[in-house]
């Protein structure tokens, strides 16, 4: 018989998708409108925007120059890009940011150009982190949810790591394997052959590339998914469900809410983890 909580619900998912091949992949044009629905669910955004401003306004007094790996459509850039400016006005930033597909690196651009801001130079470039061309160093380098996608993780660490000026900080902030990438990791077509890597892979991908850490951060932050779309769905197990699989995810859903120690109504933990790595000065 069939357990109705999170583990045996997601043991029935795991049996329905099986042998049924990969799940389409979400397609690039949908990917940035259904992760900004997603967002709207939860209040992780605005504690990350929170987090990486404070880390801002830790640096030096100076030019201040970030790379944002995966940058996405702006929607988190251009609130920490806004409130850095606008904490230190005569400080001036360089953003950088890189973003595979075209059309988030393009409204990434716009939305940074919409601050009318004097201080703020902003450059995007559409390309994979692999195949990037960048100049200079960074004092900052962040991946926001977007070591999943690499390839090589440690590779990808180590590279990023050579990109910081002595004193810059490198930051990958990656969901860890909880009940939500659970979901992720059942049904979430390989991307690149890869499954796609989380928090726990980027402490061994750190370790493996020899790089040492701060203490690891977490952001516990929750998701509403109630009456959440097909589409918002689709984005949080990161492939487009079928039918037959859509209700178990709903009913899986509702159950790790339910049974959570801190339930507070239908909503699930979506907590993200800050690695920090500082280059020796
Ligand atoms: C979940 S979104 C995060 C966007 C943004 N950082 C944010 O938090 O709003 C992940 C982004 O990583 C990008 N991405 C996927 N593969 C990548 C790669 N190999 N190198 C750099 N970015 C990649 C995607 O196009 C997408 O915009």
């Amino acid at each position: 018989m069939r357990q109705d909580d999170g583990p045996g619900l997601l043991d029935a998912l795991r049996e329905a998708h099986r042998g049924a091949g990969p799940l389409p992949a979400l397609a690039p044009d949908g990917y940035a409108r259904d992760h900004a629905a997603f967002e709207a669910r939860s209040d992780q955004r605005a504690l990350i925007a929170d987090h990486l401003c404070s880390r801002l306004a830790g640096r030096p007094n100076g030019p201040v120059s970030v790379l944002s790996v995966g940058c996405g459509d702006g929607a988190l850039d251009v609130r920490v890009a806004a409130r850095a400016v606008a904490a230190r006005p005569a400080r001036p930033v360089r953003y950088v940011g890189v973003d595979p597909w075209a059309g988030s690196a393009d409204s990434w651009a716009a939305a940074m150009a919409g601050l009318r801001c004097d201080a703020l130079s902003a450059e995007s470039q559409v390309a994979t982190f692999a195949d990037a061309r960048l100049t200079g160093r960074f004092d900052v380098v962040t991946f926001v949810h977007s070591m999943y996608y690499v390839p090589d993780v440690a590779a990808a660490l180590r590279a990023a790591y050579d990109l910081l000026r002595p004193g810059g900080e490198l930051l990958v902030l990656s969901g860890p394997r909880g009940v939500l990438n659970a979901l992720t990791d059942v049904l979430a077509p390989p991307v690149a052959g890869h499954r796609q890597w989380f928090s726990e892979d980027v402490a061994r991908g750190l370790a493996d590339a020899g790089l040492r850490p701060e203490p690891t951060t977490t952001l516990a932050a929750r998701l509403d998914l109630v009456g959440a779309s097909d589409r918002v769905l689709d984005f949080t197990v990161q492939g487009r469900l079928t039918p037959r699989l859509r209700p178990l995810v709903r009913e899986y859903l509702a159950a790790v809410a339910r049974t959570d120690p801190a339930y507070d109504g239908p909503r699930v933990p979506h907590p993200v983890d800050v690695h920090r790595v500082v280059r020796a000065a």
